[in-house]
């Protein structure tokens, strides 16, 4: 008998060159605007077109899950004009891109607290989700009012609830079902950037074999190429998920 039992679930069947979900904190949007000494919320806007174009170039490469970060649950602290400016751009962005989504097969997802949105933007959620639910292509998370934080604790009172008997046996496989991303595999590649090294609360919980890659590009001028070389120093990883080096060349990636 093995005296540790293997954690199997961290390390994903197969793994291919293109990463199946990509993470991205989209930071910057502000410092690239005052470069151009424009205001902040300019960035915020040219952000939205971004994101729009790495979705396509994701698409094309064969990435099936792309999950961004939008706006954290720490994100309420900024000045109220911007945190309007942000739920506006939020429900101009649903308005306009879903039609587009249900065209090129993709499938939207919110994740994230939805307490404090207005009850205009939290119908436009649900309508947007119900309305790409079907589709079969990538699948586009926004994390909006999300935190990491607040995905465990939300999952971990969510897993009490309805089985109030597990308080003390409670394993990770109980608790995964209840995270926010319980539809997706844990992402292969985190991209943040805009030159910050940190997480922010992003998907702690998720992130946890996830290989980090930074860069000084401000969000909005991160493109295709930019991309390409995010993938490139992807591929040049070797994803270990505790075993040595010599094992990998020897097991199948599903066997600890
Ligand atoms: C990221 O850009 C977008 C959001 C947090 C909504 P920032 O607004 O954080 O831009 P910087 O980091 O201040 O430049
Ligand atoms: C993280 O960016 C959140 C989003 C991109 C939505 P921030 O700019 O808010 O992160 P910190 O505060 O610099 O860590
Ligand atoms: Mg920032």
């Amino acid at each position: 008998m093995a005296l540790f039992s293997s954690t199997t679930r961290a390390v994903p069947e197969e793994i291919g060159p293109v990463p199946r979900h990509i993470a991205i904190i989209m930071d910057g949007n502000g410092r690239w605007a005052k470069k151009r000494l424009m205001p902040r919320v300019f960035g915020h806007k040219k952000g939205v077109e971004t994101l729009r174009d790495v979705v396509r170039a994701c698409d094309e490469l064969g990435v099936r899950f792309v999950t961004v970060f939008a706006f954290s649950s720490e994100n309420w602290r900024r000045p109220p004009d911007e945190v309007s400016f942000l739920m506006g751009l939020f429900l101009q962005a649903l308005q306009t891109e879903v039609e587009k989504m249900k065209r090129n097969n993709i499938r939207l997802k919110i994740i994230g607290d939805r307490a404090r949105f207005s009850p205009e933007l939290v119908m436009l959620i649900e309508a947007a989700e119900a309305g790409t639910a079907g589709n079969d292509g990538l699948t586009l998370t926004v994390a909006a009012d999300y935190g990491g934080r607040w995905d465990i604790m939300n999952a971990t009172r969510q897993l009490l609830a309805a089985n109030p008997a597990c308080a003390t046996s409670l394993t990770e496989e109980d608790l995964a079902p209840y995270l926010a991303m319980a539809y997706a595999p844990e992402p292969d590649l985190f991209i943040r950037t805009g030159g910050e090294q940190r997480i922010s609360n992003f998907l702690i919980w998720q992130l946890a074999y996830t290989e980090l890659y930074f860069t000084d590009l401000a969000w909005p001028d991160f493109d295709r190429t930019a991309l390409l070389q995010a993938l490139s120093w992807y591929q040049g990883r070797e994803r270990r998920f505790g075993r040595i080096s010599e094992q990998l060349s020897s097991e199948a990636p599903d066997q600890a």
